[in-house]
């Protein structure tokens, strides 16, 4: 007699695809052609381009490519609707939302239908990810709209928001980009993708039926030229982007100065680490969801495998058999697991990366399946052999390719992990909880799963650290992209700027003779007191005119050494936040020792009357004592998503953070940026106010005696405009903040930093009293000296 699964294997099923009738009709009802949506009214038709069927390349409908004019219409509109918006208050916009939740849910199959008809993917992820998640996204943002005014009191919405998203999630993108936004009281200008904008036109009849006010949400359709039209437009207040890490650096750089805001959420390279005691089995299917869900179009895609050379051969002969099983075929098709690719471009790109595998020696496995012949189609792919540098372990392939490679202990699967420009996400399969949580906060990613992948909600914040962009989408502290902290329009015109210092001309040191004494102020730089590397000093005079001392010019070498000196002391960020914290008051206690030095010399460097540069010496002792109390107190949350499980959003330092530092309260500027920096575990390069550097220099002896570990703050005197450059230029710095009043220093620092995809923290042309807690400290500062990692552990059977 036959086993049961020797029955089943047997047993043949018949198509049971899902019906695209009503998305058919609902296309034909608009002429299968769609104009603009701006001002809650459909625009004529302007030139067209084409949406097609990956699957089987037929086309679906015409779409407007938007001109210049009409974003800025969409922009007016936008701007027109906002203050009404805002003035709904938290309960209108939270009824609002949650009419739109309702909707989505009411025509979930006809969304569902429409997007795997448009991007290719199958309808079981449409089905049962896509659409529920758009959903949960609009209940959960209602929740924070209604609770606005109490949990966000100290902030307002920033106005006009532009959104371009890519097309892989496409309604997903959407909601992630729009719930939140309109929770906080902007409205938007939102762009699709080109490959596929259906569903965007279908959210914007539920807008009209939730009764989202005119204006609210626009979306233009077309091609990265209207992309490029929203980002450039000086009617944007904030701009968030998902897509390729090229696109964001684009954007980044158009946008360096203009004072918008910027999230980016981009590529990613993500590891895929398995260690010998995990549960393979599980661990399989989890790498099923990673790499071939949405066929490995996803920018958190586990795309690297780091499997524990003890089970490597093991393990890929599961994940091969289990491969041998994917179906391949019809997205409509409801027992479908890989549907077709975007868009044959996709199709090509993929090819040539895995035939440049193939050329360099490494094995390529697909298996066996029939590839339909229209349309545009990958079969899941495994490659083995590469070697870490090869094109495909470090490219994004954005498609269902994986790169297999192994490891033989915990800190080379760290090692190899990072070894990326990338930082989206990661994965970590082991039954050892010891080594889940041991490796978890050592990986360089805005997620990682615990013995589980691809999981997203509302409630938890989602987005990279290094290359893969900045900011993050969904939870608390993803509101915080859509708000802007009242204290901020507080901030004064303009700051006091001092006139600069200036260099003398070579001052070799020895000049003097033999018993000349240097008394140039030197550099710290890894805890010590080191002469600048060109031997270039410049003079330091007081508000009288009279010369006071020399200090250091600092070079691109003394940059250098001091961001090595701040690499080296990376002990520090994982020193506990008590440890960093009394670290914090020592140095405070010791400042106070020596406060009446320190006034003096603020008097004399600004002319300062000795009262007034008495209570700068105090407020730095007291913003010293400030960010000591939140070094234990900043704390991450634990995010509830519907798991069984938890979500622990852990606030991180970012690395190493370049500052400059404004020239008004020298003493006080500077505590007001290095204090949260380090609090935060972060090491910093610090260039001193160039007219006043004196209060720095001065401090190095109460650093050391404070026991603060050499390297943690560094010291270079000079040239804020060539330093802060050099600052923006270098690829181990992982953030640069500028304060010092220079507009187009600020614009410049923003610009540079596009190449590595630093975050910066710039002041502008603005001044900010940093005497006010308001302006200078609070959970905003702290916020940039840190950086969000979601960790999802999930618990129980
Ligand atoms: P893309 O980054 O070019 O496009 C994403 C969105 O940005 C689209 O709406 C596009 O019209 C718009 N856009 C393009 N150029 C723009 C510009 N200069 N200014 C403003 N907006 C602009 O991504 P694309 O071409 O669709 O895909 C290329 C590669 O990018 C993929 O193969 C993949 O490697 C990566 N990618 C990564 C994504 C992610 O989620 N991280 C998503 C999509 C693509």
């Amino acid at each position: 007699m036959p086993s049961i699964k020797e029955i089943l294997n047997t047993m043949e099923y018949g198509p049971a695809p899902e019906s695209q009738k009503e998305a058919q009709a609902w296309l034909e009802q608009h002429g299968r052609t769609f104009g603009l949506f701006i001002d809650n009214a459909w625009t004529d038709a302007g030139a067209l381009f084409a949406s097609t069927n990956p699957a089987d390349a037929s086309k679906l409908a015409d779409l407007t490519q938007a001109t210049g004019d009409d974003v800025d219409r969409a922009v007016a509109a936008a701007r027109r609707a906002q203050p009404g918006w805002q003035a709904l208050g938290g309960h209108g916009r939270a009824k609002v939302l949650y009419a739109i939740a309702r909707l989505l849910q009411k025509h979930a199959r006809l969304f569902a239908v429409l997007e795997t008809l448009d991007n290719g993917k199958t309808i079981r992820e449409t089905r049962d990810v896509d659409l529920p998640l758009a959903a949960r996204h609009f209940y959960y943002h209602a929740g924070w709209a209604q609770l606005q005014a109490e949990e966000f009191a100290d902030y307002r919405a920033v106005g006009v928001v532009g959104q371009i998203v890519p097309w892989n999630f496409p309604l997903l993108m959407l909601s992630w980009k729009i719930a939140p936004a309109l929770a906080a009281g902007n409205t938007v200008v939102f762009k699709p993708a080109e490959f596929t904008s259906l569903t965007a036109m279908l959210f914007a009849e539920i807008c009209v039926q939730a009764g989202v006010p005119a204006g609210v949400v626009n979306i233009v359709t077309g091609d990265g030229a209207v992309g490029e039209a929203i980002v450039n437009h000086a009617g944007i207040d904030k701009l968030a982007f998902t897509g390729s890490t090229e696109v964001g650096r684009q954007i980044r750089i158009a946008t360096a100065g203009s004072g918008k805001k910027l999230s980016l959420e981009l590529g990613g390279k993500s590891p895929f680490i398995v260690f010998e005691d995990a549960d393979l089995d599980a661990a399989v299917e989890g790498l099923v969801d990673s790499i071939w869900f949405n066929q490995g179009q996803v920018c958190c895609a586990g795309s690297r495998l780091l499997v524990q050379e003890s089970v490597e051969a093991k393990f890929l002969a599961k994940l091969r058999a289990r491969m041998d099983k994917l179906t391949l075929g019809a997205p409509l098709e409801k027992s479908i697991d890989v549907g077709a690719l975007v868009d044959p471009i996709q199709q090509q790109r993929i090819t040539e990366l895995v035939e440049s595998a193939r050329a360099e020696g490494c094995t390529v496995y697909q298996p066996a399946c029939d590839i339909p012949v229209d349309g545009a189609w990958f079969p899941p792919t495994l490659i083995t052999g590469a070697s870490t540098s090869a094109a495909v372990a470090q490219a994004e392939i954005f498609g269902p390719v994986l790169v297999a490679m192994s490891f033989r202990t915990p800190p080379e699967a760290v090692q190899l992990a990072n070894n990326t420009v990338y930082g989206l996400a990661a994965c970590v399969w082991t039954e050892n909880i010891s080594l889940a949580l041991d490796v978890a906060p050592q990986i360089k990613a805005g997620v990682v799963w615990i013995n589980t992948a691809n999981q997203f909600d509302a409630a938890c914040g989602f987005g990279g650290y290094r290359e893969s962009g900045f900011g993050r989408e969904g939870g608390r502290e993803g509101m915080y992209e859509y708000l802007t902290a009242l204290s901020e329009d507080a901030r004064p015109a303009a700051p006091v700027l001092a006139a600069p210092a200036k260099i003398k001309a070579p001052a070799p040191i020895a000049a003097g003779g033999a018993f000349a004494i240097d008394r140039t102020a030197k550099m710290y730089i890894g805890g010590k007191q080191t002469r600048p590397d060109g031997a270039y000093s410049r003079a330091v005079h007081g508000a009288d005119g009279a010369f006071i001392a020399e200090v250091g010019e600092g070079s691109r070498k003394d940059i250098r050494n001091a961001v090595e000196a701040a690499h080296k002391a990376g002990g520090w960020s994982k020193a506990t936040a008590h440890n960093r914290a009394q670290v914090l008051y020592y140095i405070a206690e010791n400042l106070a020792a020596r406060g009446e030095e320190f006034a003096a010399r603020i008097a004399a460097m600004t002319g300062a009357s000795s009262a007034s540069a008495e209570k700068e010496v105090q407020a730095s002792i007291e913003r010293l004592f400030y960010y000591a109390a939140y070094a234990d107190k900043y704390d991450g949350l634990a995010h509830q998503p519907p798991m069984h499980g938890v979500t622990v959003a852990l606030n991180e330092p970012v690395g190493v953070i370049g500052i400059v530092c404004p020239n008004e309260a020298p003493l006080l500027g500077l505590i007001s940026l290095v204090a949260p920096a380090i609090a935060m575990g972060n090491r910093a390069v610090v260039v001193p106010s160039e007219a006043h550097p004196l209060s720095a220099t001065d401090l190095y002896q109460v650093f050391d005696t404070s026991d603060l570990p050499g390297g943690v703050v560094n010291i270079v005197t000079g040239s804020a405009d060539e330093l802060a450059r050099t600052l923006a230029t270098h690829s181990d710095i992982d953030a640069v903040w500028r304060h010092d009043g220079s507009a187009a220093g600020c614009a410049e620092v923003e610009r540079l930093s596009a190449a590595s995809l630093k975050r910066t923290w710039v002041g502008g042309a603005k001044g900010r009293d940093w005497y006010s807690t308001a302006q200078a400290g609070g959970r905003a500062v702290l916020a940039h000296a840190s950086q969000v990692k979601n960790v999802w552990i999930p618990y129980g059977v």
